[in-house]
């Protein structure tokens, strides 16, 4: 099973991109003691996927930007998708609204049938939850399966750094969590490819 890991924030030092490091972890622990095939983690960052801003006329002259390309690319070759992001006054951050944008222009467009985890880390209490809310909103409307927990890690800058975080309570949580979204995202794939 390919896994695909996005962490939304341009940052270096990101808390969101530490949080897809525990989450890629996570995944890989998975697929070494459930029933799922071995699974196999691609990383991108923002960074890796960013773009001018969309604009329909750079898109007739040139295309889709290389960012967008490449993430299109790695949806494309993924069973299931996670998006960690961070929250920018209760919404997603532009730069990934933008990304998604662009991607949505392809057809086949790719988010389409993906099955999508989505989480959040910020150093407020929130969580970056409402940002979340905000990023299902497109995905969802272009066909996302997006798993209906989210997870936001509140208070991450005191958390997120603690070699046993994944033994802590809101650890746990998050493997249950990958754990239950990578079986359902799994048996969704295998259902959707029987009935192609
Ligand atoms: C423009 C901007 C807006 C922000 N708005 C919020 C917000 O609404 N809620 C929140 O929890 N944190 C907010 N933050 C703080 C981010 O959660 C914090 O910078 C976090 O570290 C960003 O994620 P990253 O570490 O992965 O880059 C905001 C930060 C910026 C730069």
């Amino acid at each position: 099973m390919r896994v695909l890991i996005v962490s939304g924030s341009l940052r270096s030092n990101s808390l969101n991109g530490t949080l897809a490091d525990w989450i890629a972890a996570v995944a890989e622990d998975e697929g070494r003691s459930t029933e799922l095939e071995t699974v196999v983690v691609d990383r991108l960052t923002l960074a890796d996927v960013s773009a001018p801003n969309y604009d329909y006329d750079v898109e007739v002259a040139s295309g889709l930007p290389p960012g967008p390309r490449r993430l299109a690319d790695a949806l494309e070759q993924a069973d299931a998708v996670i998006i960690c992001s961070p929250e920018y006054n209760a919404s997603m951050p532009g730069a990934l609204k933008n990304v998604i944008d662009w991607v949505s222009r392809l057809r086949p467009q790719p988010f389409a049938g993906q099955r999508g985890l989505l989480a959040s880390a910020s150093p407020s209490l929130i969580g970056g939850n409402r940002g979340l809310w905000a990023l299902r909103v497109p995905l969802e409307s272009l066909g996302m399966h997006v798993h209906p927990t989210m997870y936001s890690l509140s208070r991450a800058n005191e958390q997120i750094n603690d070699p046993r975080f994944l033994d802590s309570g809101t650890g746990q949580r998050l493997r249950a969590l990958v754990h239950h979204f990578l079986l359902e995202a799994h048996h969704l794939r295998n259902l959707q490819v029987a009935h192609r």
